[in-house]
């Protein structure tokens, strides 16, 4: 992230310690209450000037990376990630590189790390900048202490539904530079925000509860995403929420690290990484290729009672944009992965790493 002058981002009110706590935690001039993950892409996009142009996105992600680059008025790319952690692949970016690339959105997976550093060194002759998508992946850090959210040009982690600190809402934009900070404060301050904020929301809502995501890109085309600001709520719980992920956080990463190494003894087990540095894997994810392994690895986890999830579907339509590649890898990974939920809490990550090592270890 280059440096500018420091200035701190005011965060008025009686939460203003927390938020110079966050400043502090991730070494960076400015961090921006935002309404969510996908707003603070939304609003680091606006900040880049993506509208009209194409964003980089990785394949296999949440849908929100690309929901937020629709709603910013760009059009997202997918292109395929790589074998190794199902990050975006170097060579696949590098091919999906032109003129008309705006900026790439580096997502950590699953709170593996994004390989941004080489992916900036790509980016660089185009004049595109490179933003980190550490939602799921904060509270790492890269091999040289750097935290997750810090390494590209602008960060944004998310406290919504089972992120690390887990609020169900808020999120934050990470940056050094004033300009980027300014533009986000400015667009949370436009005079549409009180009417169109609410009719975002509300119709988003609608969408959910009715079973029509599939129309919530054409809202964020139209209307943008969801709320701008920082919720009252969630800002009440915040302070609390954020020191106690601090406190735990030592405790919380060797749980995760022997949950990821109990996973990986399963037979037929290829697991994700290699997770250098002091990296906070979120999911941590296996590739079992075989159906009939797979089911029975799911059906040993579930009968532990350990939650298996298999996460991400490829982004299909109607989030693909200009000049999306044919993503093989993408699909390859997501017939074989399996994730397995985890809280970023040090206890009930212990409580997990001890169960599968009694489940796993039984039968490897
Ligand atoms: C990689 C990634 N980016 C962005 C988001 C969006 O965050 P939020 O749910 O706070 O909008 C998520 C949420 O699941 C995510 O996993």
């Amino acid at each position: 992230m280059p440096r500018s002058a420091p200035h701190a981002t005011s965060s008025p009110g009686s939460d203003s310690d927390v938020f110079d706590e966050l400043r502090a935690f991730f070494g960076c001039a400015h961090v921006v209450p935002v309404g969510s993950g996908t707003t603070g892409l939304m609003l680091a996009l606006c900040s880049i000037g993506v509208h009209g142009r194409v964003v980089i996105v990785p394949a296999l992600t949440c849908v929100a990376v690309p929901l937020a680059v629709l709603a910013a008025g760009g059009s997202p790319r997918l292109v395929d990630v790589s074998p190794a952690d199902g990050n975006l692949d170097l060579g696949a970016t590098a091919a999906a590189l032109d003129g008309d690339v705006a900026a790439i959105v580096a997502v950590d997976g699953f709170g593996y790390p994004a390989p941004v550093d080489a992916l900036r060194a790509l980016a660089g002759p185009y004049g595109c900048p490179v933003l980190e998508d550490a939602c799921q992946a904060y509270g790492g850090r890269a091999a040289g202490g750097a935290p997750a959210g810090t390494l590209g040009d602008v960060g944004v982690i998310s406290f919504g539904y089972a992120k690390n600190v887990w609020l169900n809402a808020g999120g934050l934009v990470l940056t050094d530079d004033a300009a980027t900070a300014g533009d986000i404060v400015a667009l949370q301050r436009a005079p549409d925000y009180a009417l169109l904020s609410a009719v975002r929301s509300r119709t988003t809502l609608r969408l959910v509860v009715t079973n029509r995501e599939a129309l919530l890109p054409y809202l964020a085309r139209w209307l943008g995403q969801l709320r701008y600001g920082f919720p009252a709520a969630q800002r009440e719980r915040l302070p609390d929420a954020w020191r106690t992920f601090v406190a735990e956080l030592d405790e919380s990463r060797s749980a995760l690290v022997e949950v990821v190494e109990t996973l990986a003894r399963f037979p037929g087990a290829q697991p994700f990484g290699p997770v250098a540095g002091d990296w906070l894997p979120w999911r941590p994810s296996v590739r079992i290729a075989d159906d009939e392994v797979r089911h029975a690895f799911v059906a040993t986890l579930a009968a532990a009672g350990v939650v298996a999830t298999r996460l991400f579907p490829v982004i299909g339509s109607p989030y693909v944009g200009r000049g999306s590649q044919p993503c093989p890898e993408a699909h390859r990974i997501a017939a074989a992965i399996v994730n397995v939920k985890t809280s970023a809490r040090a206890a009930a990550t212990a409580q997990l790493a001890e169960t599968l090592s009694h489940t796993l270890g039984a039968i490897a």
